[in-house]
């Protein structure tokens, strides 16, 4: 019997697992220039956390996450997400008790049941980044910056930004009965007027044309802004204009979570198809308080990594194989390779990548992996090479190839990397 991953669960293998790197890379780095720190936290949570962070009306409580009882009779689900998570741990360390705002980031794959197709996964790989502690308009634009730098990193350009904001508790009440008054006037199957008195902004986001017809006319959320909700907003997009990040007004937007308040976005992708939200974010100033903390709150973004490489792909991106390593050992015979297999790991002490041949292969197999490896150079012993205390350094590109006294050899080859 043979086993397969399962349904819905993408791998990476090399080389594209380079590209899968990469891409956490792009945004890793300019999270840390921004200031902020790495936080890991459990892949598995109480269930109720995510049942109250996320909301329970959502699709992802009710029909996607993977719950499951321990042995001691807990109910523990496998995070669907890291906001909550995030919040969790930052409440339970009291990391909002120092300077504020709390800056994290993180990254690791997420669960969600849902029904597996190019780009929709059960497993899904997420890079994440949380503010938690400030209000200030400021970090709702600097989050955004980090998502839009690290596609702009990788050398994406068709990435869109999508530009929502859903008020607050102030407003939001007022504008939700004026979308229900609307909503409950349509022709609507009867699960879409459930949703109206439930989440109807949810029905804003129904996908079916009939329905999209008839909510063309909906009431925005853009009209019924209170005062510093319209501040809040107009501020977080002067400074996007300041830093030349272009964005689309989406009054329409709709957040498949029920946390946001605030600023909402995606980052969408034109080439991606069905599934092409590559980034989506906001802010979740309710967060703290519906998983039984005080007042306080947040900002961030998640990208999906999986869906980021489609784009790579799409946008023929994809970076060239990297070279595995920088030196490749070519031992002929049993005494060269125990030689070898110190200089080697000498090597790789220097900060040298390095690897060789094993299973006693010949020289033809031998130089067959060194070129496969990508290795700049290749260190060949031979009994002759053993017998006058030096090896043979061939530079592969060229083929030019010198004796390098063994005492020598990982100055030698450190140094002309280096150089
Ligand atoms: P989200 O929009 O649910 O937000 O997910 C963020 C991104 O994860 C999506 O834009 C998409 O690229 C990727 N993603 C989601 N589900 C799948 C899937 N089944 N297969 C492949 N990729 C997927 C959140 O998770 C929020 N926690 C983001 C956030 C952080 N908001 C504030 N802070």
């Amino acid at each position: 019997m043979t086993f397969q991953a399962p349904k819905g669960v993408p791998e990476y293998l090399p080389p594209r697992s380079a590209t899968f790197l990469a891409v956490r890379t792009a945004f890793a780095t300019m999270a840390l220039n921004s200031g902020y720190s790495y936080i890991e936290v459990p892949v598995f949570e109480d269930t109720e956390l995510y049942a109250r962070g996320v909301g329970e009306s959502t699709d992802v409580v009710t029909k996607e996450m993977y719950t499951f009882a321990d042995r001691g009779g807990r109910s523990m689900t496998l995070r669907p997400e890291f906001t909550a998570g995030v919040m969790r741990s930052t409440l339970e360390h009291g990391l909002h008790n120092g300077q504020l705002p709390v800056k994290l980031w993180t990254t690791g794959p997420a669960f969600r049941y849902e029904r597996p197709q190019a780009g929709r996964y059960r497993q899904l790989q997420q890079f994440n980044v949380e503010a938690i502690g400030t209000e200030d308009p400021a970090v709702d634009a600097e989050t955004i910056a980090i998502a839009w730098s690290g596609y702009q990193a990788l050398g994406l350009t068709r990435v869109r930004l999508l530009l929502n904001t859903l008020g607050c508790k102030q407003c939001r009440p007022a504008y939700r009965a004026a979308l229900q008054d609307f909503l409950r006037a349509l022709d609507l199957d009867e699960a879409t007027r459930a949703r109206i008195e439930i989440n109807p902004l949810r029905v804003l986001d129904d996908k079916r044309p009939e329905v999209q017809a008839q909510v063309a006319d909906a009431p925005l959320i853009t009209d019924h802004l209170c005062a510093s909700c319209k501040a809040h907003h107009d501020r977080v997009r002067t400074l996007l204009e300041d830093l030349g990040v272009p964005w689309e007004d989406t009054p329409r937007l709709v957040r498949g979570l029920d946390y946001y308040t605030r600023t909402t976005y995606e980052f969408d992708h034109p080439l991606l198809g069905a599934q092409s939200g590559i980034g989506g974010g906001g802010r979740y100033d309710g967060l703290s308080e519906d998983i039984g903390g005080p007042s306080l709150p947040g900002v961030g973004f998640a990208v999906g990594v999986d869906r980021i490489i489609l784009a790579v792909e799409a946008e023929d991106l994809a970076r060239e194989v990297p070279p595995r390593v920088a030196v490749y050992g070519v031992p002929l015979g049993e005494e060269a390779a125990r030689r070898l297999f110190k200089l080697v790991h000498e090597l790789r002490a220097a900060g040298v990548a390095a690897d060789m041949a094993f299973d006693g292969k010949g020289l033809k197999g031998a130089m067959k992996g060194a070129d496969r490896s990508g290795a700049v150079y290749a260190v060949i012993l031979g009994e002759r090479d053993l017998a006058a205390g030096s090896a043979q350094v061939k530079h592969m590109e060229s083929g030019e190839q010198t004796a390098v006294p063994l005492g020598e050899l990982v100055g030698t080859l450190a140094g002309r990397l280096a150089g």
